[in-house]
């Protein structure tokens, strides 16, 4: 029996559909078929309201052209689609899936900004402030919307209930160019008669405290305000709305302060019980002021909001040598904590949060300016009460309570891990343990860095969205996650304040602290290359035509800087950033000449503006910004590269650019220049000698090199500085530093020593594509490039992805001389498929596939969907005994 099953469409890359702002959202599918070799030959999507596209022949399943009229606000559609196979095959109607638009003109808001007024407001990161009113509904409601959305963050409660599981909304965005609302369906929390609407809202990043050293505050605006606009259909036709004005009423609540960085003290005794419910007597409370604000400002999210996604019980109840209470979660997060405490009125209990223990105490310093202490006041409660902060999250591993009233029972709180809702999607795993560890900590520190938006690090007073960072990791995140959603948001801050600023700030959102934006490599960069990353990985080539001004506005500014013998070698930057050689208290003192990293990112960025171009069918562009690439990559060379192919800069991470970049001339060089590479690596000790420029290169580097020993070697060491070092030290998360703990346990002495810090683990993306073999071979996978390079020593290694056509899966395992590949190829789709090298000795003997030998040469095969089993003869050289120890060298 065969079977063909077609998804319920999903809409742009949206996770809820509910409030997006795409008048015409783009529709995908994916199907599930034990028919092999499935290509879609025609769709036909249906829409609720009985349009229909008919039969259209097309192959294309993904990120489909909305058929029907464009969609208005507010307007609720039904989508359901059916394929049919090229080979005559045809499912069935899939489920219905809804879309429904929020707001989509400015116009569409009445509500005004209602702001706690003045003789309320605290200092910045002070009290968090309540607002409220009642209305009376004279029916039974058929629908209820809540639009919302604030300056500052708002916890919004109708008639005494939380709306919605979002933390810390609305995030944060450039919030002079755009600011995100939500949308809720809140028909359920509405009763016919009286209703009461209310919010707690606190500073956050728009009047709050941001930014390292002193930081920044009142960034956005001295006033912190709630933007809600409720809209009520009534059963009977009728409609209401209930809009932010200065009808509303502000009082203090329990929230005596919060601050993103130094946490938040509730005060127990002072929640004035039942305030968002009707009834309430609030004569006694202040009327909001009614602040005009920009509605043409507020946009629907494209990504999911930050949600508490797990929770963590305590691995151990550890005692601090001052005989303090710390409790060790056994995994560095981003969070905070739920407590379940009882004890007497007025007694507070004190949370502070650490990363690491140092001499069995919690290490503060790496924290810097950001106190990341809780602090909870009782109420007294005789059977107890619960509590958990609301506007601040932590990063932290490790949390001391001091002021615990009786016994603690460890079952009493846990870690409340909380980030972007992203969806999962691929994953990892190998016959080696230490590595898996890796990949693990790669995914927490994608976790722990994706609060709202993509950051350097959760827990010390920064956690900006620096672009160097995610520029260097999206290839990895864009795996691990689904993240084009939420990506294309901070994309959007990023062309915003590209034009506000005259440059890609180094951060985005941006804020001014010690230095002006300016251009900086491989910072900079992130406009032209995380687009083309999520182009690559899923398709979506309105990523690429949304970010191409910026894409080319960066490339046109660098030209300039340049000059006319294109090579970058003025002004600031920030260079191979952490290179294990810089000094603690100098991360930008690397090894490899600021101005040879700074130039090849330049061919790199024009080479892809060049492809964008030729795509989005800007020909005159193409030719430009190709030729453009061609000349800096001869400047490149010019002035770093010699005839036979060595480096001005001796170092791994110059041998890597221009390895991986593609900047050298001719198999000559590139053969020097990879063998030069394989000696730095090998007289390093296999020791990683790069910082965030080279890291996510070297390994591809080797690769192309086919310098496999190498390559391994590096990957798999387990001696400082090495990916596997910090996981030897017990690291649950990505570090900051190779050794942002010393081998002695204490930590680096350096100011800036994060704990999580995702930028070292963009080798993940090495692990998927080529240690197990899951690469794109074409835009959104839709033909993938297996091409495993089994090494090291490793049994086995396998990689699953949901792509946009269903899940593929790359896995091999080798035993006696026999190597053997399972490929899983989503319908719709092809892989190619190149049997392993064993490299630098020896080579495939055969390749069979279901029989097929492949004639024995490793070229490659192309397959169609389905499962596939190759299997071919394969030596790992690490196998063999080890080669006897070279004589120590001379001093
Ligand atoms: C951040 C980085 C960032 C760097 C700029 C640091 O403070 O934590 O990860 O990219 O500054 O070089």
């Amino acid at each position: 029996m065969t079977s063909l099953h077609v998804s319920a469409p999903s809409f742009e890359h949206h996770r809820d559909p509910l409030g997006v702002g795409e008048p015409e959202p783009r529709l995908s599918w994916t199907v599930t078929t034990d028919l092999r070799d499935w290509v879609q030959g025609a769709y036909e999507i249906e829409l609720g309201d009985g349009f229909t596209t008919g039969r259209v022949e097309s192959a294309e399943s993904v990120l489909v052209p909305w058929p029907g009229p464009a969609l208005g606000s507010r307007e609720r559609r039904g989508a359901r689609v059916r394929v049919h196979g090229a080979d005559g095959s045809a499912s069935e109607w899939s489920d219905w899936s809804y879309v429904e638009t929020g707001l989509l003109e400015p116009a569409d808001w009445r509500a005004s900004a209602a702001a706690p007024p003045l003789e309320l407001l605290g200092p910045p990161d002070g009290p968090a402030l309540l607002l409220r009113r009642e209305f009376t509904l004279r029916g039974p409601v058929e629908r209820a919307r809540l639009y919302v959305t604030a300056h500052g963050l708002y916890e919004a409660e109708l008639n005494g209930q939380v709306i919605g599981d979002d933390v810390l909304a609305p995030g944060w965005s450039s919030y002079g160019h755009r600011l995100r609302f939500r949308t809720h369906d809140v028909t359920a929390l509405l009763q016919e008669g009286p209703n009461a609407i209310g919010a707690t809202l606190a500073d956050g990043w728009y009047r709050g405290r941001v930014g390292f050293r002193e930081g920044r505050t009142g960034l956005y605006g001295d006033r912190t305000a709630l933007i809600a606009q409720l809209e009520i259909a009534y059963a009977d036709g009728g409609t209401e709305t209930v809009v932010t004005d200065g009808s509303w009423r502000c009082a203090p609540g329990p929230v005596t302060a919060a601050s993103l960085y130094d946490g938040e003290h509730h005060d127990a005794r002072l929640e004035p019980a039942g305030w968002s419910r009707p009834g309430f007597d609030d004569a006694a409370w202040l009327p909001a002021d009614a602040l005009p604000h920009d509605a043409a400002l507020l946009v629907a999210p494209t990504g999911p909001p930050v949600r508490r996604t797990e929770t963590l019980a305590p691995a151990e109840v550890l005692t601090g040598p001052s005989g303090e209470t710390i409790l060790d979660f056994g995994q560095n997060i981003a969070g905070r904590l739920r407590i379940r405490v009882q004890g007497p009125a007025g007694h507070t209990v004190t949370l502070r949060h650490a990363e690491v223990l140092e001499d069995g105490a919690l290490a503060l310093r790496p924290l810097r300016n950001a106190a990341a202490l809780d602090r909870y006041t009782l109420r007294g409660d005789a059977d107890g009460e619960e509590w958990e902060p609301r506007f601040t999250t932590h990063g932290f591993r490790y949390a001391q309570l001091d002021g615990w009233p009786g016994d603690l029972d460890p079952g009493d709180v846990v870690a409340v891990v909380c980030h972007t809702d992203l969806r999962p999607i691929g994953d990892f795993d190998s016959s080696d343990p230490l590595l898996d560890r890796l990949h693990a900590n790669v995914r927490w520190s994608m976790r722990g860095n994706y609060v709202d938006l993509p950051t350097d690090c959760p827990q010390r007073d920064e956690r900006l969205g620096w672009t160097g960072d995610l520029q260097v990791f999206a290839p990895a995140a864009a795996f691990l996650y689904d993240c084009a959603g939420a990506l294309s948001s901070w994309l959007a801050d990023l062309a915003a304040e590209q034009v506000e600023y005259g440059t890609v700030p180094p951060y985005v959102p941006w804020v001014p602290l010690m230095f002006p934006p300016e251009p900086t490599a491989a910072w900079g960069d992130a406009a032209v290359l995380v687009p083309w990353t999520l182009y690559e990985r899923t398709g979506d080539l309105g990523v690429l035509r949304t970010q191409y001004a910026s894409m080319t506005a960066w490339v046109d500014q660098v030209t300039g800087l340049a000059g006319e013998d294109h090579l970058w070698d003025e002004g600031f930057q920030f260079g191979d950033w952490l290179d294990p050689a810089a000094p603690p208290d100098d991360p930008g003192r690397a090894r490899t000449d600021h101005a040879l990293v700074a130039t090849a990112y330049h061919a790199w960025s024009a080479r892809v503006v060049a492809d964008t171009a030729a795509l989005l069918g800007h020909d005159g562009d193409a030719a430009r910004y190709g030729k453009l690439a061609e000349e800096v990559r001869a400047a490149f060379r010019r002035e770093f590269v010699t005839p036979s192919g060595r480096l001005a800069c001796d170092t791994q991470t110059a041998y890597a650019l221009a390895l991986r970049l593609d900047l050298l001339d001719g198999a000559g060089q590139r053969e020097r220049a990879g063998r030069r590479l394989a000696e730095l690596v090998a007289a390093d000790g296999h020791r990683i000698g790069t910082g965030f420029v080279g890291t996510p290169l070297i390994c591809d580097a080797l690769a192309s090199a086919g310098a496999y020993a190498g390559l391994y070697g590096l990957l798999l060491q387990r001696e400082c500085p090495s990916w596997l070092y910090p996981v030897t030290m017990g690291a649950t998360t990505i570090w900051e530093r190779w050794d942002s703990l010393l081998p002695d346990g204490s930590v680096n002495p350096g100011e800036m020593t994060s704990f999580n810090h995702y930028a070292l683990g963009a080798v993940a993306d090495f692990l998927h594509r080529t240690v197990a073999g899951l690469a794109p071979g074409a835009p959104g996978y839709r033909e993938l490039l297996v091409r495993p390079q089994p090494g090291g020593g490793l049994s086995r290694a396998r990689a699953t992805l949901d792509t946009p056509y269903g899940r593929a899966e790359a896995g091999w395992s080798r035993a006696d001389g026999r190597l053997e590949l399972r490929v899983v190829v989503p319908p719709n789709t092809t892989a190619t498929v190149h049997l392993p090298e064993d490299g630098e000795e020896g080579g495939v003997e055969d390749g069979v596939e279901d029989g097929v030998e492949d004639g024995g040469e490793g070229g490659p095969i192309v397959v169609g969907s389905g499962e596939h089993v190759f299997s071919c003869a394969f030596r790992d050289p690490a196998d063999d005994p080890a080669p006897p120890a070279p004589p120590a060298r001379l001093p």
